[in-house]
């Protein structure tokens, strides 16, 4: 375990980092990506964080392309997913998630996925990349050890060393699948007490206890993701038809047209399974059921209903409500768009400007005006705590997902946890000094990328704890 000393000072060091970043940000308040967002915790530029993560002597592709006699030069995205065996167009498309990032993905924006086609290789990669990060997620078979390696490797554009910093073009165009600088590597282990903790979600269960691929929907209709007649392709349209040439924009190398649909995924899921590298899928979001009970799928095709969604979803509502109880990881939205329809208007007006070359990059506006502002919809989507939500309620809402009684408990974070019983003075004073720090604080609790309190929220949860602090012996 990382000593708490040698935390704050990699904490410090990230901070003047984030300082550097956020002084030529053209949006300190932290609508765009994660460039000014890095997680508190062990890192460092290729090199230097090398002889800990080669150590582990992994034999997957990952490793062996990182550790090798000399440092990778990557490119780009395409560039990375050839060195690492992909082909090209193997892969797909999400238009709504809730893994790290989703809180910028829509049907606009959506997630890339990159895997091999239907055979399981001795050394598996997958990749998951979604725009206006500066990272790319992966995940890694090891050949000798059977386990499922993850690793997130993060890069830097040549936006970040200049005066005006990223701009939202850079970070959402096509700038971002090039012209990487500036590498660094970070496995499960380095990152198992920040935000970005894989083994929070990927994490096996009890018996199987090691990494898995996850898949929340295995079977038809796939709500969430990109697939034949799916109206989230004619979405992604609206925004990436190159007005002037008509071509309709590929995104992470993939183009929404000749998408694939996710059985490439489904099937993976399976191969893995029957191998006995994993378990059972442990996040499954029963799509089916939930569509034809708002009426968005078609019960006799499967496909999207002419109608559109006309009903509540007695399932959804289950599922949804033991999260509230923090019982359950959220679910995913119940309607296929997570998108508002005149957000994803202005949106895709504002994205095809910049294609053509009419407007600047730093004008584009943010893919995150997609979404609808009403404020109970964004929290069904996963955004934000509920607007009603007390004390409580925002408690389990906002940290529950991570801070509960699941932790390895040598991790700093487990000192707090949402069952406040097990919660000394000193962390639960901490959590009030945490919850108040100002949004671009890379310590703000929660952190930015995960789901945010609101204002009126955040307020009833500190008076909320206060309470309990004043209570405490
Ligand atoms: C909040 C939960 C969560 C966290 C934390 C998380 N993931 Fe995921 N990840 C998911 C979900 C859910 C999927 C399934 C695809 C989707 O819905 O986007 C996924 C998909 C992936 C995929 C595509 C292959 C697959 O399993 O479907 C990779 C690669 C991946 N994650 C890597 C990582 C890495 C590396 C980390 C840590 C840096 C990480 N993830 C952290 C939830 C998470
Ligand atoms: C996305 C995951 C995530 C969410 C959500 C989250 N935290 Fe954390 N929290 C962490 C991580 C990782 C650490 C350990 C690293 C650090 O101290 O920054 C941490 C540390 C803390 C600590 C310091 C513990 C100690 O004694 O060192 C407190 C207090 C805390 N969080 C409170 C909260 C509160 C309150 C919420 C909800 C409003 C919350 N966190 C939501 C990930 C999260």
């Amino acid at each position: 375990m990382v000593s708490l000393a040698r935390q704050s000072e990699v904490r410090a060091g990230w901070l003047c980092l984030a300082l550097l970043v956020l002084a030529g940000c053209s949006d300190p308040g932290g609508l765009w990506g994660d460039t000014a967002q890095p997680d508190a915790g062990v890192t460092a530029p290729l090199g230097r964080s090398l002889p800990v993560l080669c150590g582990r002597q992994a034999a997957d592709r990952v490793a062996r392309l990182f550790c090798g006699e000399t440092a990778p030069e990557i490119a780009g995205l395409e560039d990375f997913a050839a060195q690492l065996g992909l082909r090209p167009d193997d892969g797909l498309l999400i238009g709504h998630s809730t893994a790290l990032g989703g809180h910028l993905v829509s049907a606009a924006n959506p997630r890339v996925l990159r895997m091999p086609g239907f055979e399981l290789d001795a050394s598996l990669v997958v990749i998951a990349f979604t725009r206006g990060q500066q990272r790319v997620e992966l995940l890694a078979l090891d050949p000798t050890t059977e386990r499922m390696n993850l690793y997130l490797v993060e890069f830097e554009q040549r936006c970040n060393g200049e005066a005006e910093g990223c701009s939202a073009g850079d970070l959402f165009g096509p700038a971002i699948e090039e012209g990487w600088l500036e590498l660094r590597i970070r496995d499960d282990e380095d990152l198992k007490n920040t935000p970005s903790d894989c083994r929070r979600c990927h994490g096996g269960s009890a018996g199987m206890p090691g990494p898995v691929l996850l898949m929340r929907e295995l079977e038809v209709p796939w709500m969430h993701w990109f697939r034949e007649r799916s109206p989230l392709i004619e979405d992604y349209r609206q925004a990436h038809l190159e007005p002037h040439t008509g071509v309709v924009e590929a995104i992470g190398g993939l183009s929404p047209g000749g998408v694939h649909n996710p059985d490439r995924m489904e099937n993976l899921v399976g191969l893995l399974e029957r191998a006995g590298l994993q378990g059972p899928q442990p996040l499954l979001f029963p799509s089916a059921v939930v569509g034809f009970e708002t009426g968005e799928i078609d019960s006799a095709t499967g496909l999207p209903s002419e109608s559109g969604p006309a009903h509540v979803s007695p399932t959804w509502a289950g599922i949804y409500d033991a999260f509230r109880q923090g019982q359950l990881p959220a679910p995913p939205f119940r309607h296929e768009r997570v998108t508002h329809v005149d957000g994803l208007k202005r949106f895709a007006e504002s994205y095809r400007a910049m294609l053509a070359g009419e407007i600047a990059t730093e004008a584009l506006i943010s893919p995150r005006e997609v979404f609808p502002d009403d404020p109970q919809l964004r929290a069904e989507i996963g955004l934000e705590v509920e607007p009603d939500a007390g004390g409580v309620e925002a408690l389990l809402q906002a940290c529950a997902s991570c801070h509960n009684a699941r932790l390895d408990p040598t991790l700093s974070r487990a000192r707090f946890d949402v069952d406040l019983a097990r919660v000394d003075r000193s962390t639960l004073a901490r959590a009030i000094e945490r919850i108040q720090l100002p949004a671009d604080d890379p310590a703000v609790m929660p952190p930015r990328e995960a789901r945010q309190l609101t204002a009126p929220t955040r307020l009833r949860l500190l008076e909320f704890l206060e309470q309990q602090l004043a209570a405490q012996p």
